[in-house]
């Protein structure tokens, strides 16, 4: 570990960037996780560039202080020009410092050619959630040999076009250590261990709001999803018992203007 942690944060819309910037995270990033966390898709291949946009400029609204990053979906970075292009509306419409590809060797002329337009690049390694097909299991990458090696060459590629952090997901810790100790630039761990520059999670994960499913990695700090199905309970049963909006939840007519009106009313 070199110096302080990196502690990287999801945020979907305004409220939650204000919490998640004001609480001093050091990125926020607006994940494609945004499909399955918030817009109810089976996987994260479902999401457009342009629901990424409308979030992303939610979340600008919110984060202050935070390095603001956006996650370019699935086929947004197809070729190096289509990438640009997509890259450029998150970094001058939606006001994001960097963005975020998943892959490896496969994405570097991408990366080169961002970074040849400056704009400064986050990649991702290990469990790329756009390659998983919808329905399939999310699965632990690099446990082989072959696989943990190709990573580890991957994650040089990437430093050396110039990405300045790496993503690694689901892969075994030991390996997460290999790349960490050869990179220069930090490497953030999500399921990859504790020996990361820094940890990401999905914020909704964070507050126990996703509850279709729970990856081994995730830890939750609050479990919030019951809380609010309980809140919701209690206002219909409020609203149909008639003890909600009471008296001092309703705006009363000062009694003279109230007078009045009956008056004219009557004289109508
Ligand atoms: O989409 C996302 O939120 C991500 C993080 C989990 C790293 O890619």
């Amino acid at each position: 570990m070199r110096g302080q942690k990196i502690v990287v944060l999801t945020a979907y819309d305004t409220p939650m960037a204000e919490f998640v910037d004001q609480a001093g995270v050091d990125e926020v990033l607006v994940g494609d996780s945004l499909g399955m966390a918030v817009l109810g898709y089976s996987s994260t291949r479902f999401v457009t560039m342009d629901e990424m946009m409308h979030h992303v400029k939610a979340v600008r609204r919110g984060v202050k202080r935070a390095l603001l990053v956006a996650d370019m979906p699935y086929r947004s970075y197809r070729t190096p020009a289509i990438a640009y292009r997509n890259a450029t509306r998150f970094v001058k419409e939606g006001g994001c410092e960097a963005v975020k590809l998943e892959g490896g060797r496969e994405i570097l002329p991408v990366i080169r050619f961002l970074r040849k337009k400056r704009i400064p690049v986050q990649g991702h390694l290990g469990l790329l959630p756009q390659s998983v097909l919808p329905g399939r299991p999310f699965r632990l990458q690099a446990k082989d040999l072959h696989s943990a090696r190709r990573l580890i060459e991957d994650a040089s590629f990437l430093e050396k076009e110039g990405a300045f952090s790496v993503v690694l997901e689901s892969i075994p810790r030991e390996v997460a250590r290999i790349v960490t100790k050869r990179l220069r630039i930090p490497t953030i761990g999500i399921g990859a261990g504790p020996d990361c520059d820094g940890q990401v999670l999905v914020v909704n994960d964070l507050l126990g709001l996703f509850t279709k499913f729970k990856p081994r990695f995730v830890k939750s700090y609050a479990l919030l999803a019951p809380k609010i199905e309980r809140a919701v309970r209690n206002y219909r049963q409020d609203v149909l018992k008639g003890r909600f909006p009471s008296r001092r939840h309703a705006f009363q007519m000062n009694p003279e203007t109230l007078r009045h009106l009956r008056r004219l009313l009557d004289n109508d």
